[in-house]
Order: structure tokens, then sequence, then C-alpha cells
């Protein structure tokens, strides 16, 4: 099969984003797809479809623009409580969009990678997943991490496990315990905090998603629901970002 290089169409990309100061992690809670939908008198299934066509067009862009990692929230431990339909539907598009997609994420050097509570998840998404994380794993190029089943509430308890069993088995005096450390046992351990998190549909919320790493990430909300957000809103909310000045609880001295 012969999948097209977005390499080949990266010139199309307008010029107006500083190259040398991308966020090297953009988070995106991807939210809206219900309401998308309704504004259409169509089924919230429906949403979720046009969400996953709206995600195969930003992981493009952010690959074509040299973003390091571009974490999505897809499934969060409190949808669950959803009617039972429509998170079978989103389990389904999980494994679907898994197989449609690999052969061309891999083509583009993508790295996927997932965090949240997987085991938990249905044993095809978790197949699918599995495969898709070992065919990309020595990739190179954009990392996709996917948050499924992610809490991060769930995340700090299950790091803080992790840390427990070190202390418990001698492996880890609890005087060395620091946020480096930490953050090593988080399901994110080894990427860099997000830069910029971008959240669809107006909601003003962090909705559980990344409580430990978003400390210092520069939020933006939009109005757009997901499945209307496309490259241009993207590079709109790089171009906001890099206009925004980041003191980290430091001053400027110059
Ligand atoms: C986001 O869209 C997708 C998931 C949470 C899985 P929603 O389904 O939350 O859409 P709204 O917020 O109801 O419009
Ligand atoms: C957050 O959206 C979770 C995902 C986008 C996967 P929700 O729609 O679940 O969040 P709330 O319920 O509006 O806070
Ligand atoms: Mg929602």
């Amino acid at each position: 099969m012969w999948f097209k290089s977005w390499n080949q169409t990266k010139n199309n990309l307008p010029d107006q984003v500083a190259m040398d100061c991308l966020p090297r992690h953009i988070a995106i809670i991807m939210d809206g797809n219900g309401r998308w939908a309704q504004k259409r008198a169509l089924p919230r299934s429906m949403g979720h479809r046009a969400g996953v066509e709206a995600l195969r067009k930003i992981v493009k862009t952010c690959s074509k623009l040299g973003i390091e990692v571009l974490t999505v929230y897809a499934f969060s431990t409190e949808n669950w409580s959803r009617p039972k339909d429509e998170v079978g539907i989103l389990m389904k598009l999980l494994t679907e969009y898994l197989r449609k997609e690999l052969e061309e994420l891999h083509q583009n050097n993508v790295v996927i990678r997932a965090i949240g509570i997987l085991n938990d998840l249905p044993q095809e998404a978790q197949h699918e997943l599995e495969h898709a994380v070992e065919r990309t794993k020595n990739n190179s190029g954009l990392v996709l991490n996917l948050a499924l089943n992610y809490g991060g509430r769930s995340e700090i308890i299950d790091a803080v496990k992790k840390m427990s069993q070190d202390v418990l088995e001698g492996k880890q005096k609890i005087d060395d315990i620091d946020e480096k450390l930490f953050n090593e046992k988080l399901f994110t351990g080894g990427l860099p905090d997000p830069d910029l998190l971008i959240r669809t549909s107006g909601e003003m919320r962090l909705s559980n998603f990344l409580l430990w790493q978003l400390a210092y990430t520069e939020i933006m909300v939009v109005e757009e629901f997901w499945p209307d957000f496309g490259e241009n809103s993207l590079i709109e909310a790089i171009k906001v970002y890099q206009k925004r000045d980041r003191r980290f609880g430091g001053i400027h001295t110059n």
C-alpha cells in the first residue's frame, strides 16, 4: 500500500508561526463532539466519528510542524458513566482508528504511546493499542500520546503506589523522593510537560486531565467544537501561545 508522506505538503503551512519557539508538547481536551452532532440533529455517535477526522488532521499538522509530543484526551475515567451504547461506540472508534491509521502514522515516523488504566479497556482495543505501540516504538517523529481511560487523580495514586512499593522493597529512600523522581513514575514518565493546553467547545475546566503535568502550562480554551477544530485553528492557537509571556513564577530582570 502506498502512503503519502506528510512532508510533501509541508510547504502549504502558513508562515506566521515562529518555527524556533514552537511548543514542544501540546495537550488537547477534545471536547464538544456531542454538541456538534446535536446542532446538526445527528446522533452523538456521528459527532464522535467527526471527532476522529479532526484528530487525523491535527496529528498530521503537528507532525508537519515538528511538534515533539501531542497528548489527546480521548476517554476519561469518568466517561464510563455515559450510556453503554456511547461507551461502546467510543471504544469501537478507537480500535478502528488504530487499525486504519497505523500504517500511515508509521510511515510518517509517528510514535504511538498511551496513558491511562489500559488494562480496563476492551480486549480488542488493548490488542490494537499494544500492536500500534510495538510497531511504532523505534520511530523518531511526533509522539502521539493517547489518553485512554485516563484520569489525573488515578495516575497520581498509581505513581504513589509504585513509589511506596519501591520504599517497601528498600529500593527507594523516602528522603530522596523529589519532583523529578515522582514525575518518572507517572504514565507520562520521560515526556516533557505540556507547554500548551487547548480545550475545545468553551468549557473552562480540566476535567481530571494531566493534573500534575499542567502546573505551568499555557491554557487556551476555544469556542469551536472539536470536530470543527482544523489546521488553521491549531495554527491560531500556536500563534497566541507564542505571544504569551511565560514567567514560571519569576520576574524579568532586563
Ligand atoms: C468529547 O466530546 C469526546 C469524549 C468525551 C469522549 P463529548 O462527547 O464530551 O461532547 P459534548 O461535550 O457532550 O458536546
Ligand atoms: C473531557 O470531556 C474528557 C474528554 C475529552 C475525553 P468531558 O465531556 O468528559 O468533560 P466534562 O464532563 O464536560 O467535564
Ligand atoms: Mg464533553
